[in-house]
């Protein structure tokens, strides 16, 4: 099959490395030449990757189309370009709904909303896509876990949680910065606090659990020092801002 990539940027770039490192069936990947940096860089991890000047081209050389821009470039240029019937288009923009993603691309064939993460360069990861389809899950599925959601509004709390990587990043980067600033160089608080968090991931991903309240149980000791971390954070209402944040982000994504 051939692909081809509309946008050259970081989830472009995570989900063609991803693809190689896989044993799909995929003959050409078509990206385009911006972003320069990036398609350059994956020109050279394949033969398979072809870097096309127009986004025209890329659509009619793909069965398979990612739309990869921002969502202000997405409502400029999808309604430009020329799709045929026999098309899939799988749309990684975060604020432009399917309805909107039907009007713009105008013929009627496959459109699919998915959201991956950056970890699908390395193979892992969930991808929710809405609607369900079959070519598509079969691809993700390959990469990482596709979840196949059935209705739209459902699938905005998965865009919600993706929020979070940012924010997820950042307690990583704060509290390296903290062993920084106690004497540890910044490759070893990097390493450390990076490896922490995996490990601490893997446990609540990997091993038997009823579910996260009995994991939070028991990762504390009786007046241990996860209990007063734990107790303090709530105090300050810490985790009563994830809900706050997460309910502000979902009404964006709801144009409210
Ligand atoms: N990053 C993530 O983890 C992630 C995850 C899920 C979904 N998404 C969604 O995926 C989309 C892209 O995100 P991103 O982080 O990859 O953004 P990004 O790094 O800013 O990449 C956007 C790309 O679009 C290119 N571009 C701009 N105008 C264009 C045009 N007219 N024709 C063709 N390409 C054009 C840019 O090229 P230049 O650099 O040359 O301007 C750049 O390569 C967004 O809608 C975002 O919501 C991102």
């Amino acid at each position: 099959m051939h692909i081809g990539f509309i946008g050259t940027g970081e989830i472009s770039k995570a989900v063609i490395l991803g693809i190689l490192g896989t044993n799909l069936s995929i003959k050409k990947i078509y990206i385009s030449r911006r972003n320069k940096k990036i398609s350059n860089y994956l020109k050279n991890k394949s033969k398979k990757i072809v870097i096309l000047n127009h986004n025209q081209e890329i659509v009619d050389k793909s069965k398979l189309i990612f739309l990869a821009v921002t969502p202000e470039v997405g409502r400029k240029i999808i309604k430009t370009m020329k799709f045929k019937k026999s098309n899939i288009v799988v749309s990684f923009i975060s604020t432009i709904n399917l309805n909107d993603l039907k009007k713009y691309i105008k013929v009627k064939c496959q459109i699919v909303r998915a959201i991956p993460l950056p970890p699908i360069s390395l193979g892992v990861g969930p991808v929710p896509i809405y609607p369900p389809n079959k070519k598509v899950k079969r691809l993700f599925d390959k990469i990482g876990r596709t979840i196949e959601i059935k209705n739209e509004k459902l699938s905005l709390n998965f865009w919600t949680m993706s929020s979070m990587m940012a924010p997820y990043y950042e307690i990583l980067s704060q509290l390296s910065n903290w062993l920084i600033k106690k004497g540890l160089s910044k490759k070893q608080s990097e390493n450390y606090i990076s490896s922490l968090f995996l490990g601490l991931s893997k446990n609540a991903h990997q091993n038997k659990y009823s579910d996260f309240k009995e994991l939070v149980k028991k990762s504390q000791t009786s007046k241990g020092l996860n209990e007063q971390a734990l107790k303090e954070l709530k105090k300050s209402d810490f985790y009563k801002k994830l809900n706050t944040t997460s309910n502000n982000i979902l009404m964006r994504l709801k144009g409210k």
